[in-house]
């Protein structure tokens, strides 16, 4: 029989052979709000009431009603949610552990919070407390007793997946300090080369497997939307210059995957095109099953209920009577939750389409992701 033949029969009789599930035993996320599972809530303040009441019945230190495309990542694994690093109370990173804060950029911001508004764990620092728990929680695993349960093995920082989502804030940043779209535009080199350092970091410290998401169609967000009203809108309603600046900057980020790629191949890079998914809800609701995409559910005022003055979880005075942003009533056909982030039905969404591969770069399932 000819090699040819051989190989012929092989992938006829076993045709799973290359597109075995990867079993990643652990999920370390860096990130924003998108991703953020308690990384704010800890350092800072946690989201009120009615965040989390879908899901979590409760406010679960998220910014949704319910849960997020990595808690979906997490369950599609078959393993436990992951708990923020920032989270010092009775915490278990066994599986896996979340660097991701919301308000979170790429590089240093200017503003911070308190005085400013975004978050100081930058992605620089959020590397850093990664680089510092890689060696800490192997130091408190080899003194065993109670603690070292709630550490990860040695070998899963080289055989888990490594999920990103954070930009969005760095081009907020830009926009919400006054700069115009073509200097914000500029600036996406420069913040494509940070994101790309810090990977390459990460890959140094053992990590290689790697998801990374875009970032999403900001111009389709109320709280950008209501900023920015005047400026030039798509058919489906959304601010288009601030699209066309993600969109740059997703060219961007996928430009220098493909050279981290080349770079390192003996790691799996992939990168995914939320942008495009999260823009049919807003261009095409009704075909998903959502309605309403650029109205926030919890929110209060105007075209978009939202109002950047009373946010979700907040209380307003109108005419004398005390008003509570709570929920709109049916979140679960929903888009946007609180004017800035998605329900967990729009997450759910995401997560599903994402997950198949056919949004990646290169085209392979979640499951695959381990596959260079
Ligand atoms: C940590 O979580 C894992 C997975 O849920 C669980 O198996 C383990 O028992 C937990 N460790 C401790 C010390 O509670
Ligand atoms: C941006 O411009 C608006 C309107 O001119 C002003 O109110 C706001 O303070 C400016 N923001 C910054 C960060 O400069
Ligand atoms: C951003 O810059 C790139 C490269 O110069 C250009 O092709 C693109 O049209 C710009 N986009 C916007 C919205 O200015
Ligand atoms: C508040 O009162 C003013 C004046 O009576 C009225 O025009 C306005 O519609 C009221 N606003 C709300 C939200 O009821
Ligand atoms: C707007 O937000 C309020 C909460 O302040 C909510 O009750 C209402 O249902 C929302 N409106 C829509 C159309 O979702």
């Amino acid at each position: 029989m000819s090699l040819f033949l051989f190989m012929l029969l092989v992938s006829i009789l076993n045709p799973v052979v290359s597109h075995k599930s990867c079993d990643f035993p652990a999920v370390f996320n860096l990130g924003d709000s998108n991703s953020d599972t308690g990384g704010y809530a800890s350092a800072f303040t946690p989201p009120t009431s009615p965040y989390g009441d879908t899901y979590f019945h409760m406010p679960a230190r998220r910014f949704s009603d319910g849960r997020l495309t990595v808690d979906f990542i997490a369950e599609a694994f078959g393993l436990p949610f992951i708990n923020a690093y920032l989270d010092s109370v009775g915490t278990n990173f066994s599986h896996g552990i979340n660097f991701a804060t919301a308000a979170s950029t790429i590089r240093l911001p200017i503003s911070v919070i308190p005085n400013g508004v975004f978050s100081p764990f930058y992605l620089g620092f959020q590397y850093s407390q990664f680089e510092q728990f890689k060696v800490r929680s192997q130091m408190i695993r080899k003194q065993g007793g109670l603690l070292a349960g709630l550490m990860p093995k040695e070998e899963y920082f080289s055989k888990a997946l490594y999920t990103f989502d954070i930009g969005q804030n760095d081009l907020a940043e830009g926009f919400f300090s006054n700069l115009t779209i073509q200097e914000v535009n500029a600036s996406i080199p420069d913040i494509i080369n940070k994101f790309s350092a810090n990977i390459k970091n990460i890959y140094n410290l053992g990590a290689r497997f790697f998801w990374v998401h875009n970032t999403g169609p900001i111009g389709c967000l109320p709280y950008v939307l209501i900023a920015f009203a005047s400026a030039e809108k798509d058919p489906a309603g959304c601010l288009k210059p601030y699209n066309e600046v993600a969109q740059y900057f997703n060219l961007k980020l996928q430009e220098s995957i493909a050279q981290l790629r080349n770079e390192f191949p003996s790691a799996a890079f992939t990168y995914v095109d939320i942008y495009s998914v999260k823009y049919s809800l807003f261009a095409e609701p009704q075909k998903h099953g959502f309605e309403l995409p650029l109205v926030t559910c919890c929110g209060y005022g105007g075209e978009y209920n939202y109002s950047a003055a009373v946010l979700c979880g907040g209380t307003i005075t109108v005419n004398g009577t005390e008003i509570f942003v709570g929920s709109c009533d049916n979140p679960s056909v929903r888009v946007v939750w609180d004017g800035i982030h998605f329900t967990e039905a729009a997450n759910k969404f995401i997560f599903d389409q994402i997950s198949t591969g056919s949004f990646s770069d290169p085209a392979v399932p979640l499951k695959q992701a381990c596959q260079s």
